[in-house]
């Protein structure tokens, strides 16, 4: 039982992206993406329908306002809204947004825009390479300037890149849209000013034009040294630096990392990091910090082989936490990770943050009785109440909680077979059944945490 309840006006709520979500890919006047590229052998493709909420939307909103949630996170595909990523802005894209957010608040629900969820407009995709061009993050910042215009003043909550600083693992620049070419270590650092410089454009425009909040995103996952040899505990730390710490330096402190600055020199990386770049950055501000938690890693030093750098350590250093429990696909279960990465965070940048993903990819079916999905309420229990600690007892600022695909979606790989919600979509990978919508046995727990502002938990 939690002693202290969530501060007032806590933001509970849901988190999506848009082709987890929408379906709808052909209607509209949407262009394409990248995602309409990733199809099986027989020509088909999950992310054609997904959970259909292109159509669906306001029993999906019923379903959150009778949960009492009071905020969404989504995303705005950026091919429906602008089809070719460059070209002209597409009203019925515009519209179907507006409505979305017109719905949202009439339920009492304050919408928080996310503009970029790693699907790049194909059209930039094949003719720029994605963000490794600046023609793509000039088009990017057009882009988000004009939602800023349309949506500025009734969305308060606004973040640019979702999980920002997987860009600069290895493997990452196809979430960039870069389709062309081999990755080598220089892409992911020319990739990842480039979002940089696109954040801070769009988050210097927004506080010159409106009163709205925007923060950085990160994928935050804590770093665990897998033994007390000295050097696990140095690769655990780079590890934090170079993959966390240097973007939340830019994003709080408007410029990157000594360490990572260093190391960029040494090794006389070609990054194209103009001054101009350098003075947009500092210019900076950052109402909130928004991460993604579900899981903590464990590095191992041993298992690297000599001059990997840091970014890279997890390529060949991963290793099982022995004293954590994982789901079926191997995440590990970790509150106590959950609550230091938002203490240590606070404690270093003292600026209000904001956990906007977090849960448990669980296989379920529905067999007409209502799922008992007790692991998913001992997760969300378990994560909820590390969180309340660092609120109460470490004195850390925190806006709110979103559940991560409230309403079950595709995995990121596209498997309907791993699903977050609390709310059970019935579909399969291959047939799209009825696409009911069923709450499961924690959207009735979740109601009554969400009721009692945390006081049952
Ligand atoms: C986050 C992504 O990293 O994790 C989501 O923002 C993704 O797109 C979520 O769905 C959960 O990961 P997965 O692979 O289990 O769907």
């Amino acid at each position: 039982m939690v002693k202290k309840v969530f501060p007032k006006n806590f933001l509970w709520g849901n988190s999506t992206s848009s082709m987890q979500t929408e379906g709808a890919v052909k209607e509209g006047g949407k262009g394409k993406s990248v995602y309409d590229t990733y199809r099986a052998k027989d020509g088909t493709s999950i992310w054609d329908t997904a959970i259909d909420e292109y159509h669906r939307y306001p029993e999906d909103l019923d379903l959150f306002a009778n949960l009492g949630i009071n905020c969404y996170r989504f995303q705005i595909s950026w091919s429906r809204v602008n089809p070719l990523g460059d070209g002209d802005f597409n009203p019925e894209g515009i519209k179907f947004y507006s409505d979305l957010i017109d719905n949202l608040l009439a339920r009492n629900i304050e919408p928080m825009i996310c503009l970029y969820h790693f699907d790049m407009p194909l059209n930039l995709a094949q003719k720029y390479n994605g963000f490794s061009s600046r023609h793509v993050v000039d088009a990017f910042v057009r882009y988000g300037k004009k939602m800023i215009d349309i949506f500025g003043k009734k969305v308060k909550y606004w973040i640019t890149f979702n999980e920002q600083n997987l860009y600069f693992m290895p493997g990452a620049t196809k979430i960039a849209g870069k389709i062309k070419g081999k990755e080598t270590m220089a892409d992911l650092y020319i990739i990842s000013h480039h979002l940089m410089l696109a954040h801070a454009q769009i988050a210097n425009y927004l506080h010159e034009k409106t009163s709205a909040k925007i923060g950085g995103m990160l994928a935050y996952s804590e770093v665990y040294p897998a033994s007390s040899m000295p050097k696990d505990i140095l690769y655990a730390r780079q590890i934090d630096e170079f993959l966390n710490k240097n973007l939340l330096d830019a994003f709080v402190l408007g410029h990157y990392s000594n360490e990572v600055v260093n190391f960029v020199q040494k090794n006389n990386i070609q990054t194209g990091v103009l001054p101009s770049d350098l003075a947009e950055i500092s210019k900076m501000k950052s109402d909130f910090i928004a991460f993604s938690y579900y899981q903590s890693s464990t590095i191992s030093s041993t298992l690297v082989p000599e001059k990997t750098a840091p970014n890279y350590y997890f390529k060949f250093g991963g290793k099982e936490n022995p004293f954590l429990p994982v789901n079926e696909w191997g995440w590990s279960i970790d509150p106590d990770g959950f609550r230091d990465v938002l203490t240590k965070t606070y404690n270093q940048y003292h600026v209000p943050l904001f956990p906007i993903e977090n849960g448990i990819g669980l296989r379920e079916t529905y067999y007409g009785k209502e799922i008992q999905d007790n692991q998913r309420i001992e997760y969300h229990k378990e994560h909820l109440r590390a969180l309340e600690k660092a609120i109460n007892n470490d004195g850390v600022k925190v806006l709110g909680y979103l559940v991560w695909g409230l309403i079950d979606i595709p995995s990121s790989a596209g498997d309907m077979a791993k699903r977050y919600g609390m709310v059970y979509v019935n579909r399969t990978n291959t047939d799209l059944l009825d696409l009911k919508r069923i709450p499961k046995k924690s959207y009735w727990w979740f109601k009554k945490v969400i009721s009692s502002n945390g006081a049952s938990l």
